[in-house]
């Protein structure tokens, strides 16, 4: 089967059961809200990587649909709070008006803590209907909490946005980087792993190739801010405007792009382990660094 194909199927799932995860007593301005922006459409590379972690071990990836369904809950959170006025200020994601400017900034912050919150209940229930795989599981809703969390993504955030108009220089940078946006993209694919094995040297190789994919993708992202035409589907030329320090800032559009290429090449060598199986993965390490959106 070619990747797109499987993309493709793996996405159909995930929207399928976010469709169902999404049919609950909330109320309504909070539920659509969520939706809002969770439908809006977006790669869905995170829980696309989940399953593809999981199909390394297992044919069935049932039990992984709930929790990739939750990263894409958090990653979507992530990005209603990074358009808000006081972090990015954005005012277009996914092709569309960003969450505060459809439905103003309380109901924006809140519909980020309500996917946060919900993300977590869901893949607690998914572990309570598995109580045979318990400690696995656990071991995977820890891992994205610590991605997510004031280790990991938000840690991340709070350096980017505190450090907007300052000047700092690679390893800053690379923290930035490392934390915002590798950390959840190891995240996906290590909880999509951890529910079906305890092998450390598989669980290191695709760390390995997630923090390589990870740094390509925020690279690539920094130089889409300054390349991109409309189809990016997101405000461009936002980060000199908001005084961010990025690749293309420290190194130029040419090097940061050396500088990607060389990563995907690491990421890719790190899969070596998994032999054949893991060539969907590596399709996708070569197409995020040649992505247009
Ligand atoms: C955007 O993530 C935020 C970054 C980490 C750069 P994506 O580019 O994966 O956004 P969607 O999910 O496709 O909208
Ligand atoms: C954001 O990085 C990463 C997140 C954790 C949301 P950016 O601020 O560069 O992402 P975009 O360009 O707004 O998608
Ligand atoms: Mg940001
Ligand atoms: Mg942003
Ligand atoms: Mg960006």
């Amino acid at each position: 089967m070619k990747l797109s194909e499987k993309q493709s199927q793996i996405i159909f799932r995930v929207n399928e059961r976010l469709d169902r995860l999404f049919e609950n007593d909330s109320p309504e301005l909070l539920r659509e809200s969520m939706k809002y922006s969770v439908k809006a459409g977006g790669k869905r590379l995170r829980p696309v990587l989940n399953i593809l972690a999981a199909e390394l071990f297992t044919d069935d990836t049932e039990e992984n649909l709930d929790i990739a369904c939750a990263i894409e809950m958090i990653h979507t959170y992530s990005l209603i709070h990074d358009d808000l006025p006081a972090l990015d200020n954005d005012s277009l994601r996914r092709g569309k008006l960003t969450n505060h400017m459809v439905y103003g900034e309380a109901q924006a912050i809140l519909a980020g803590d309500g996917l946060l919150s919900f993300a977590f209940e869901v893949m607690l229930d998914n572990a309570m209907r598995h109580k045979g795989n318990l400690e696995r599981e656990m071991r995977a809703i820890k891992t994205i909490a610590n991605a997510a969390g004031v280790e990991g993504m938000v840690a991340g955030q709070v350096m980017d946005v505190s450090l907007e108009n300052t000047s700092y220089g690679y390893d800053t940078l690379s923290y930035i980087h490392t934390h915002k946006t590798a950390d959840m993209i190891v995240g996906a694919l290590l909880s999509g792993a951890l529910l079906h094995t305890d092998d450390e040297e598989a669980l290191r190789a695709l760390r390995t190739y997630g923090e390589h994919l990870g740094h390509t993708f925020q690279i690539i992202d920094d130089i889409l801010d300054i390349t991109a035409g409309e189809e990016l589907g997101k405000s461009r030329g936002k980060d000199v405007m908001e005084g961010k320090i990025t690749y293309p800032s420290l190194f130029g559009i040419v090097k940061s792009f050396e500088m990607a290429k060389e990563r995907t090449k690491k990421a890719i060598e790190a899969l070596s382990v998994f032999g054949d199986k893991a060539c969907y993965l590596k399709e996708i390490a070569e197409i995020m660094l040649n992505r247009s959106l």
